[in-house]
């Protein structure tokens, strides 16, 4: 296998070290900056002999050298800084996603895309309409994230391990993203038995804003460790042909009601990427909601071609 992750920079570098130490394939990580991504790449690679792990994982600023990547996860683009939304990054990121779909459509024509770089879900339809590739094989990383977020905050608050916590988080990823409770349970056993409603609605607060309170804090950067996480997650689930159902900014051509649009619902993953949206009956108080993040979304988008 060969993937390639496109960013050296906080996320890619981790997730580039998750691939490996996952076994997962040999990497290639890409990025502008001169002697960046060599040495990044080489350090990578000479943790390998102390791991155990025969991979190869190698730098560069050649964009060729992605030629017959099977995957490719971009990380590539600017992170918020603290005030800043996903969206204030969206023209410049915009500019460099072009850039690299280019690359990628050149170089690299049957591979598997998983999109990180924010607005999550406006850059991967980019990515899509760039690279002209299928909507199997374009998809954004946020669901997982989100999820995991919410399902961090659950596991302190009720005393449990993250394990026993499933979480469903959907919509775009955004401010307007909806956790959906009624799909949030402890070992199978609904949250609400566990927690007041007021414990709940902070925990969706917090999950919301789960991103932005990570950048108040680091000051300098934005989220790493589980963004990197929640992409190979998807990316192990497509290689190894898992059939997960997992939440995935996904191309909507009608499903739940929209179309043209990337938003974050349940598919299954697996080795033909996005094989299935799974469509679920949605709650009074979720459709609105979720309507509400297409929209969001939809003015992204509506944004650029202005
Ligand atoms: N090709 C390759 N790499 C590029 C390009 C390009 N055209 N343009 C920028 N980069 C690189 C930068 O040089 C930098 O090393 O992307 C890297 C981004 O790294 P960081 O600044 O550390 O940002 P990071 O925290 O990794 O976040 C990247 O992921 O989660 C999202 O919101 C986040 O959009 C942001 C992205």
């Amino acid at each position: 296998m060969k993937i390639t992750v496109y960013g050296a920079g906080q996320v890619g570098a981790t997730t580039a070290l998750r691939i490996v130490e996952q076994g997962l394939g040999d990497v290639i990580l890409m990025d502008i900056v001169e002697g960046l991504p060599q040495g990044k790449g080489l350090d990578l690679a000479e943790s390998l002999p102390v791991s155990g792990i025969s991979r190869r994982v190698r730098g560069t600023n050649d964009y060729r050298d992605i030629e017959g990547s099977d995957y490719v996860i971009i990380t590539a683009g600017l992170a918020r800084k603290p005030g800043m939304s996903r969206d204030d990054l969206l023209q410049k990121n915009t500019a460099i996603i072009t850039g690299i779909a280019r690359q990628i459509k050149e170089m690299a024509p049957d591979a598997y895309l998983i999109m990180v770089t924010n607005p999550l879900d406006i850059m991967t339809e980019v990515l899509r309409k760039v690279t002209g590739f299928p909507k199997n094989r374009v998809m954004g990383m946020a669901g997982i994230l989100d999820s995991a977020r919410m399902r961090t905050f659950i596991a302190e608050a009720v005393g449990v391990s993250v394990q026993d916590v499933q979480a469903l988080v959907l919509g775009g990823h955004g401010d307007s993203m909806v956790p959906l409770m009624e799909f949030t349970s402890v070992g199978g056993i609904n949250i609400t038995q566990f927690l007041a409603p007021d414990q709940i609605e902070k925990i969706i607060s917090r999950t919301k804003f789960g991103g932005a309170e990570i950048v108040e804090l680091l000051k300098t950067g934005s989220a790493s460790y589980a963004p990197s996480a929640a992409a190979v997650e998807m990316l192990k689930a497509i290689i190894n042909d898992e059939k997960r159902l997992l939440p995935v900014a996904a191309y909507l051509e009608g499903e739940y009601g929209f179309s043209g649009i990337y938003l974050g619902v349940p598919v299954v993953l697996g080795k033909n990427g996005v094989e299935k949206i799974v469509e679920i009956e949605l709650s009074e108080t979720a459709k609105p909601a979720l309507a509400a993040s297409a929209d969001a979304v939809k003015k992204g988008i509506k944004k650029l071609e202005n």
